[in-house]
């Protein structure tokens, strides 16, 4: 399946709560103004999404990809694709549901076509995807320590000089190997951290301010979020919440 029949009518991205998944309002928001933003600033680049599920950010994602540009996911998809053990224990948890069809088959119902799909671990994704080629890398694949550096680490080979990356529960109580890889990258790796949600944190290893304080001034008018900056290990990020 790559294309959907055109005479089917496409649902409108209001419709997105119909998919399962989890991508919350504050995060819809920050995707939709961040990837606009970027188009408006001549930012170009591809787009990269590490763990779909069944297609919710991967869907609101594919809105902004331009005629130029590529979108490409990655994911197991099957248990019978986990690199290592404690993969397969997390799939059999938290995705016994998930299969490609159901990713496709959601997908298609909003978009006329199918982005590049990669089924297989994180791991192989810079063997598919152009170093320095990307806008916007979303990671939310693996939630074990190991994975999540070697997938922030194939964040910052893939992304362009101003390109920047979201990772999903970085401060989750069940999700305490992303917390460290993402502190370790802020720590140690370069990784500038611009803002926060409840669910992720957005960073890039180019220039953060303009950025931080464009999307800090679109919040200050915002009707159902707000925005506080924090000076946190020598970087100014902006917190947002819900009102
Ligand atoms: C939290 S879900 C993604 C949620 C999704 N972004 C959404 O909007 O609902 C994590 C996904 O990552 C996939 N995954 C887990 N480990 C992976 C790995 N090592 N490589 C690629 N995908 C992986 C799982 O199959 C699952 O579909």
């Amino acid at each position: 399946m790559t294309a959907q029949d055109t005479s089917t009518p496409l649902l409108t991205p209001d419709r997105l709560d119909e998919v399962e998944g989890w991508f919350f309002a504050a995060d819809r928001f920050v995707f939709d103004w961040l990837l606009t933003h970027q188009r408006d600033y001549g930012v170009r680049g591809d787009l990269l999404e590490l763990g779909v599920y069944k297609g919710k950010s991967a869907i609101a994602i594919g809105y902004h990809a331009s005629d130029a540009e590529r979108f490409t996911v990655c994911d197991l998809f099957d248990v019978g694709e986990a690199p290592d053990a404690s993969t397969a224990t997390e799939m059999r948890v938290y995705y016994p549901t998930l299969t490609r069809q159901v990713f496709e088959a959601n997908y298609l119902r909003f978009h006329r076509r199918l982005p590049t799909v990669i089924q297989g671990s994180s791991a192989e994704v810079t063997r598919h995807v152009p170093a320095g080629s990307c806008r916007f890398v979303h990671i939310d694949a693996s939630h074990l320590y190991h994975h999540v550096r070697a997938d922030i680490a194939a964040a910052r080979e893939l992304l362009t000089e101003d390109g920047v990356v979201a990772l999903d529960d970085f401060r989750s109580p069940h999700t305490p190997g992303v917390a460290a890889a993402t502190w370790e990258a802020v720590l140690t790796a370069g990784l500038k951290p611009v803002v926060l949600t409840e669910s992720k944190l957005y960073g890039t290893w180019g220039p953060a301010d303009l950025l931080r304080d464009a999307l800090a001034g679109r919040l200050s008018t915002h009707p159902t979020l707000w925005g506080v900056t924090e000076d946190v290990a020598g970087h100014t990020l902006l917190r947002i919440h819900s009102r």
